[in-house]
């Protein structure tokens, strides 16, 4: 799955007033589709996140089997095949970008007893599956692919598959949630225990799916997610809040923005999710949470930000997961604030879309920016206002790197440019539009 690469640069924007509203939640996205598929019945999805990555879950879950269709008034419909129902695809699974679709289809796969063979991109091809491959080799799967268990791969499922008590080692949502969703197919109980919070949609759902999950808190977060194999699934009718790390790029632009007002609406605030909206009030940032409600048994509510310079802080590592993709629009929210922000243990972002403190460290500096790199940290030395701008910043097909810094070209004083526009569509089709409805102005961008 490849895009057309367009150069744009995103020029200098003035205090705006405005409201917006973010496209669907990408993990709820995701997981709402595949429960679809292993439900019989209808499941019916109203914002669905209609971006790349999603598409190619839908697209997968289709050669398996499952009818997944979006009718004329953008609601998902998805009549599945039932727990362990799915058939052989006849073709490879291309999940594009997303590691997300992987990694949970892998457990998908990894409860049918035929062979799936799944790809992807470039950067879905470079990054680590064995975290996933090994929890489910063990519950009886059998995982082929290249060197460092990376993409292409081909999963043959258990036949039986095995129940798994499960300590996970790296801080992994994904990881988690691949084995919880092989434990659907598992005769008996199957317990993933994680040591620090990781985002729940995995659970929330499942438990409105109908399976059966008990979860028990253990000291300083830890907890262990039990589920019971061979549920009958029942469907349901998804409304996805939109995502809060979309909305972050929106947010961070209108707290770092002195004289900005805006309101981005419908939010998702899970609290495994919300850990860069209480940096940005550590950092000053004036944000307040209105009309708190639920939807899909998932917190959401208004945020309304108004903009003034930021200060620097150091933001505590065990915030880390609750804020694990938006260090790419925090390292350039950090480039405007006054004095260094310090963020470390992110060991992770080197094995994300792309190396995510490379590619940051990389385009602050080529827009004037002081910023230390280090192994599992970045220390951005902030300028107190406009940061200078004037570079173009490499994207290597990752969707966050690309927005933060056209949301760095917004607030700085010459424009920032980026190589592939495209990358965007992964999470957040309509970015560019959207600003542009706040008075943003993007160009093409030709060196
Ligand atoms: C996600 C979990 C996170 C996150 C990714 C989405 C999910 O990855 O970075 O964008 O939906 O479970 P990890 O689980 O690898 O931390």
């Amino acid at each position: 799955m490849n895009h057309p690469t367009r150069a744009v640069i995103a020029r200098p924007l003035a205090p705006f007033t405005g409201t917006a509203r973010v496209p669907g939640d990408k993990s709820i996205s995701h997981r709402t589709l595949i429960l679809g598929a292993l439900t019989v019945g209808e499941t019916t999805v109203e914002g669905l996140l209609e971006g790349d990555d999603v598409l190619a879950t839908a697209s997968a879950l289709r050669l398996m089997g499952a009818h997944v269709e979006r009718d004329a008034c953008g609601v998902w419909r998805i009549n599945g095949c039932g727990v362990s129902g799915l058939k052989e695809a006849d073709d490879v699974l291309d999940l594009g970008n997303a590691g997300t679709g992987v990694r949970l289809l892998c457990g998908v796969a990894a409860g049918h007893p035929f062979t799936t063979f799944l790809s992807g991109d470039r950067s879905l091809s470079r990054r680590p599956m064995g975290r996933v491959i090994e929890p489910l080799e063990e519950m009886g799967a059998r995982f082929l692919g290249r060197s460092g268990g990376r993409l292409p791969l081909a999963v043959t499922g258990g036949d039986p598959l095995l129940p798994l008590h499960h300590e996970l080692r790296v801080p992994s949502a994904q990881v988690k949630s691949a084995v919880l969703l092989a434990g659907l197919h598992a005769p008996g109980t199957t317990t993933v225990v994680e040591r620090t919070p990781l985002r729940d949609h995995t659970e929330r759902l499942l438990r409105a799916f109908g399976a059966s999950l008990e979860i028990v808190p253990g000291e300083n977060g830890r907890r262990s997610i039990s589920i019971a194999g061979h549920p009958e699934l029942v469907p349901v009718d998804v409304h996805v809040p939109g995502d809060p790390s979309s909305a972050a790029f929106l947010v961070g632009l209108g707290a770092a923005l002195p004289g900005a007002t805006l309101t981005v609406r419908h939010v998702g605030i899970n609290p495994t999710r919300t850990g860069f909206f209480e940096t940005l009030k550590d950092m000053g940032a004036n944000l307040t949470f209105t009309d708190c409600r639920e939807m899909a048994g998932e917190p959401v509510a208004d945020i309304t930000v108004e903009g003034t310079v930021l200060k620097g802080i150091e933001v505590p590592a065990e915030r880390a997961p609750s804020m694990i993709d938006e260090y790419p629009v925090l390292a350039v929210i950090a480039a405007t604030a006054e004095g260094p922000t310090v963020m470390r243990g992110l060991g992770e972002l080197r094995v994300k879309e792309s190396d995510r403190l490379a590619s940051a460290a990389a385009g602050l500096e080529a827009n004037g920016v002081r910023v230390d790199e280090e192994r599992t940290g970045l220390v951005v030395h902030g300028v107190a206002g406009r940061p200078p701008g004037g570079g173009c910043v490499t994207v290597d097909l990752d969707h966050r790197i690309a927005m933060a810094f056209l949301v760095m070209g917004l607030l700085s004083r010459d424009g920032v440019a980026i190589d592939d526009a495209g990358a965007m569509d992964t999470s957040f089709p309509g970015f560019t539009r959207l600003l542009e409805g706040l008075g943003a102005e993007f160009g093409e961008w030709t060196g």
